[in-house]
């Protein structure tokens, strides 16, 4: 089976802040790189242990983990689920929905670096970076840097994980050079000059091609048409990519077209993936799912699907959906023998983020009046105009589309007798999670798999 998956955010506006050049951040320590922003939030209320993590769940954090990066990682996953929901909302429930959550809490990570005020208060406060235990924001990026070397620069992985940053920056203005230095050596995002002002769509082309070039062609167009102007003066670009093999495939023979029952009560012919094998599983009656987790080759990377029981819609299970409930599930999941349906399918999503984070609380970073992102010098007028999201999830058995489009029928197929069946033949959710650091990688929900 592969899965190929990339996925992408851009948005403009600006940013900023103080360093020294760095070997490998991996290896550093926080005196090696003093990350002090042009700004700093401090929030009064908060004392030393109010952390999110450490004491209001009981959970062993994994050694060699620093605690604050396990509580990043927890607040993204807060993020997340909270995103989740507004980005639900938005949609009709039969659409499917694509995304990386923790894409997007790095590009607001690279942006938050520039802002100051109640800028920089609401991003604290909407990517939930507050809920860690430190008085300050300013080292919130030292710990999204080592939580970028735990998930992408694992030695020996057998899934392909890889995440690109950059800045494009019009050629005109002085960023400030510590931001720059910054930028470059917390989330490796080098500025790229380029003439917004007077050649905007040809800007646009550039970084779109960017894009594709990170993401294996996945990822096209991310900026749509117009969505730079001469007015653009800096876009930050998040882009990832993953791709990883089952541990346990799917056997091809067992694909058979099948039905999948829409949340409109259509019934749509999909080919359905089956196999029998020792998967963690839970079944969780009070909260009407059931969940099963899928290993990618390594361990390190799954895919974990959470189905509604028969009668409940996916709609009741996503409006009670927190992260307390999502971990009390993953920590209750035992090894069966299980028989496990699941859609082939493809799907693609994109989407601008503006909106809703707008309401979600992000407002000044928007508001041409109100945003302080003083990262260019002698522009004080500096805002984010939108940011964008693409996403893209393949999945499928294994080997080639060519073998993927081969649909073989078997005939009778009647389900085992007395065994746990995971059946995904109506909608349900799915995350791609990293195990060990527990981190959120792609979320999103099938509810139309047919081609
Ligand atoms: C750049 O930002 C730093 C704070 O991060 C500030 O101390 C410095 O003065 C700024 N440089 C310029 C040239 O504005
Ligand atoms: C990496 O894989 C190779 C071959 O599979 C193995 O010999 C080596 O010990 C592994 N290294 C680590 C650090 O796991
Ligand atoms: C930024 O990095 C460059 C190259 O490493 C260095 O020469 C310069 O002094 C740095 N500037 C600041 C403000 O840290
Ligand atoms: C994309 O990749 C092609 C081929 O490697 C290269 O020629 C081109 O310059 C790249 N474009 C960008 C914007 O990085
Ligand atoms: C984004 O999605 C919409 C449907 O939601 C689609 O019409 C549009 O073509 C997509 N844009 C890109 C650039 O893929």
């Amino acid at each position: 089976m592969h899965l190929f998956m990339w996925f992408i955010i851009s948005l403009w506006g600006a940013v900023a802040p103080q360093y020294h050049p760095v070997e490998d951040i991996c290896t550093a320590k926080p005196r090696d790189i003093p990350v002090n922003p042009m700004c700093i939030y401090r929030n009064p209320e908060k004392k030393e242990s109010e952390g999110l993590g450490l004491e209001q769940v009981k959970e062993k954090i994994p050694e060699s983990t620093n605690p604050r990066v396990w509580e990043l990682s927890k607040a993204n996953t807060l993020f997340a689920t909270e995103f989740y929901k507004y980005l639900a909302d938005s949609k009709n429930d039969n659409e499917n929905i694509f995304m990386s959550p923790l894409s997007i809490s790095t590009a607001f990570a690279m942006t938050k670096l520039g802002a100051c005020g109640n800028t920089l208060q609401q991003l604290m406060e909407v990517f939930r970076f507050d809920t860690i235990s430190e008085k300050t924001s300013d080292q919130i990026h030292f710990f999204f840097a080592k939580l970028n070397c735990r998930l992408y620069k694992k030695a020996n992985k057998s899934s392909e994980l890889v995440s690109a940053n950059r800045l494009f920056g019009e050629k005109s203005l002085t960023f400030n050079e510590t931001y720059q230095n910054i930028s470059e050596v917390v989330y490796g995002a080098k500025l790229w000059p380029l003439n917004f002002k007077e050649k905007p769509e040809q800007s646009r082309t550039l970084i779109n091609e960017w894009i594709a070039n990170k993401t294996e062609n996945r990822i096209t167009d991310v900026i749509p048409e117009g969505g730079i102007d001469d007015l653009t003066v800096l876009v930050l670009v998040n882009t990832i990519y993953f791709k990883g093999h089952w541990k346990s495939e799917f056997p091809a023979q067992n694909t058979k077209r099948d039905k999948f029952y829409r949340s409109n009560g259509q019934i749509c012919a999909t080919p359905m993936m089956y196999q029998e094998n020792k998967f963690r599983h839970v079944s969780v009656p009070s909260d009407h799912v059931q969940v099963v987790e899928l290993p990618y080759k390594g361990d390190d990377i799954t895919m974990v699907l959470i189905l509604p029981t028969m009668g409940t819609s996916l709609g009741e299970v996503e409006r009670d959906l927190t992260p307390e409930r999502l971990q009390s599930w993953l920590g209750s999941m035992k090894e069966i023998l299980l028989s496990v349906y699941l859609p082939r399918f493809r799907i693609e999503d994109n989407f601008s983020l503006k909106e809703k984070l707008q309401h979600m609380g992000l407002v000044d970073l928007f508001s041409p009046e109100h945003a302080k992102l003083p990262v260019a010098e002698g522009r004080t007028d500096l805002y984010v105009s939108d940011a964008f999201h693409k996403a893209f999830l393949e999945v499928n058995e294994e080997g080639s589309e060519a073998a993927a489009s081969t649909v073989v029928m078997i005939s009778g197929r009647s389900f085992p007798m007395n065994k746990m069946i995971f059946n995904a033949n109506r909608p349900f959710l799915l995350l791609i999670r990293e195990v060990a650091i527990n981190t959120i990688i792609f979320m999103g929900r099938i509810s139309n798999p047919c081609p």
